[in-house]
């Protein structure tokens, strides 16, 4: 779908997400929510925050799981996805703090496995993602999931491409201060969720766009894999679909 701007959108996807979450509420039912950080989802969080203030939507049946998370990283860290989520959404809604997962930046190497599997199992014992929220990266990543990765991945840490550093450089005040790895869901565990947005906004990402929608599935442009998801939605501006 494409709309002139991404405010609208942003409105509108927010507003299905409140629907999620209320029709959810209604039944005496969680809402398992999966959550992307970047530029690309802020209007949905404002959006959401707005809705929390004015219209009282309330967050205590949602329960929250991040895409990814840099490795390592100290959550008080500006530049962290834990920072991130708390700033633009979690700090101004009534979500209680235990339903909020984030990947952990700072497990221990030697733990590392055994907490991505851990985390994985969250999400699986919850019947997994109601909704999924997506942006998309120059190298056609989703949550972090590189050039190369599979149709059956799962949460596991990975080596960022070099694109993704360059990209990363100017929040991190220089590309040597980008880390080399993150945590990251899998493709697998993404294409589990029962609905997906993707929103993509600006000419930047008009040519992985094309690449996304228009080339057949492969590993090299990850976010392909999204067009045999029989529910996903891609968002996006005019400038995004510009090379469509
Ligand atoms: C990071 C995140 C992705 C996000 C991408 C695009 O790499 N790990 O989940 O989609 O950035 O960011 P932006 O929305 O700022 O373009």
């Amino acid at each position: 779908v494409i709309f002139k701007e991404s405010k609208e959108p942003s409105i509108l996807v927010a507003r299905e997400i409140a629907h999620l979450i209320k029709l959810k509420k209604e039944r005496n039912e969680t809402c398992v929510l999966g959550l992307a950080t970047g530029s690309s989802p802020i209007g949905v969080y404002q959006e959401l925050v707005k809705l929390h203030r004015e219209e009282g939507l309330s967050f205590s049946n949602v329960i929250t799981f991040n895409l990814d998370e840099y490795y390592p990283m100290e959550r008080s860290n500006m530049q962290s996805y834990h920072y991130f989520m708390h700033d633009h959404l979690f700090n101004h809604v009534d979500i209680p703090p235990e339903n909020i997962n984030i990947p952990d930046g700072k497990v221990s190497p030697g733990n590392l496995k055994a907490y991505c599997i851990e985390y994985e199992n969250k999400i699986k014992d919850l019947g997994g993602l109601d909704f999924q929220l997506l942006g998309i990266g120059r190298t056609g990543h989703i949550g972090f999931n590189e050039p190369g990765s599979h149709l059956n991945s799962r949460t596991r840490s990975i080596t960022l491409d070099h694109i993704t550093r360059v990209d990363a450089a100017p929040d991190f005040l220089g590309i040597d201060n980008v880390p080399r790895k993150a945590i990251t869901m899998g493709i697998g565990t993404v294409m589990d969720a029962k609905r997906i947005i993707l929103l993509g906004w600006g000419n930047n990402k008009a040519e992985i766009l094309r690449k996304t929608i228009e080339s057949s599935i492969n590993s090299e442009v990850p976010a392909t894999y999204l067009q045999e998801h029989n529910n996903t939605t891609f968002i996006l501006d005019e400038g995004a679909s510009s090379e469509l």
